[in-house]
């Protein structure tokens, strides 16, 4: 038996967020990050809107980017005080994670952090309240999705929670809330939802009802994201959708190795100055994969079907993934995005010597590698690589070389 979880309404397109007008309830806690959405107006919207529909508002903010695990205590003690019967996560991937794991506390106060981490292994919750999420980035797609991800500072990891159970009960998707992301950001969660789409599609769990999701993001993303990235407010309100939809795919079909090497890598070079930005690594590591992992007979075939729905030409399955390597990388070119490690500047950009020197990643290489096939990713990736080709795999998406193995 398989299941197939989504929330139960997705309210999108311009006014979306105006359904909050109509929730039924006594208390509302919004959940937001830093002073964005305070700034563009959405705080108070969501607030009257909420007022309007009879609820008392109280709002929990300050919810930092990679949320603590002090944070989802701070803040799902604010909720056994207020006792809000909705919870309402406005903001990008962050605030949204917060307000999801705060969510458990509220229902489960004696429930450990390492107990919601055990995956898909939380108690029943809405016997206190619903979960509503609306996002103002157009990538993670948090909103439908059923993880969240927490960091541990003091043994500087990161924990992801992954259950049906969180999946929110409403998502609103509005282009409102994009209209003003920054031009990097809609590069990198453009992206992060590409390579959302393409994994969710060749995922060992991929099943009859991700495979539309998936497919009809690709090509949505393969028309809006460039257009979008350049100015084109109907491109960014498409974009908004497709990044949802490649959500809805992934929430249930899984991903594959391009995060669980994303992950690792991530944060791995922290004494370097940066990170590798989650979406960008993601872009630079897309095209590797997909030549790596088309050496499986049903990943090949596969990766051809999104070929064909991109419209890229190629008369053999070979030739149709040279095609979306090609076209993958062209993206990138587009986006400003480099096309591995050694490139990858400090703020994002492509350079001659990125920030991350030969002789520390070759060092770290060993363990970021054991670390990447450990992630919860790599189970659901169509080939399961040993240490030495996930050593090889990371060394192509350092230098830009070809993956032949
Ligand atoms: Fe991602």
């Amino acid at each position: 038996m398989r299941r197939f979880t989504l929330p139960r309404e997705v309210y999108h397109g311009e006014g979306a967020l105006e359904a909050l007008k109509a929730f039924a309830g006594k208390r509302a806690m919004i959940c937001i990050g830093g002073s964005s959405m305070r700034r563009a107006g959405i705080l108070d919207k969501a607030t009257a809107y909420l007022e309007e529909a009879g609820m008392k508002v109280e709002v929990f903010d300050g919810i930092e980017p990679d949320p603590s695990v002090e944070t989802v205590m701070k803040g799902g003690d604010a909720m056994l005080a207020f006792k809000p019967d909705w919870i309402i996560a406005i903001g990008g991937g962050s605030p949204i994670d917060a307000a999801k794991a705060m969510w458990i506390r509220y229902e489960y106060p004696d429930l450990t952090f390492e107990d919601m981490c055990k995956v898909f292994g939380l108690p029943k919750l809405r016997k206190k309240a619903k979960f509503c999420a609306i996002s103002s980035t157009s990538g993670t797609a948090t909103e439908v999705t059923a993880f969240s991800v927490i960091t541990d500072y003091a043994r500087g990891i990161k924990y992801p929670i992954a259950d049906f159970e969180i999946t929110p009960d409403v998502a609103i998707v509005d282009p409102e809330l994009v209209a003003s992301m920054p031009q990097k950001l809609i590069a990198h969660t453009g992206m992060d939802a590409m390579t959302h789409a393409v994994e969710a599609y060749v995922s060992t769990a991929n099943c009859d009802y991700t495979d539309p999701l998936s497919l009809h993001a690709v090509k949505m993303i393969q028309t809006h994201l460039v257009d979008s990235y350049n100015g084109d407010m109907n491109s960014r309100a498409s974009m908004h959708n497709a990044q949802c939809l490649a959500g809805m795919a992934f929430s249930n079909a899984l991903l594959g190795i391009v995060h669980s090497m994303a992950h690792k890598t991530g944060a791995a070079f922290d004494e370097y100055g940066a990170h590798i930005i989650h979406g960008a690594a993601n872009a630079m590591y897309l095209p590797k994969v997909i030549a790596y992992n088309a050496k499986d007979e049903t990943a090949k075939k596969r990766y051809g079907v999104i070929a064909d729905s991109m419209n890229l030409g190629g008369a053999t399955d070979d030739e149709k993934i040279q095609a979306l390597i090609k076209y993958l990388r062209k993206m990138n070119d587009e986006l400003n995005i480099p096309h591995c490690i050694r490139h990858y500047g400090k703020d994002s950009y492509p350079v001659e010597t990125g920030f991350v020197p030969e002789d520390v990643f070759l060092a770290k290489l060993p363990s970021i590698a054991t670390h990447a096939i450990a992630d919860a990713c790599t189970g659901s990736n169509p080939r399961q690589p040993n240490q030495e080709e996930m050593e090889k795999l990371l060394r192509c998406v350092y230098y830009d070389t070809e993956v032949d193995f």
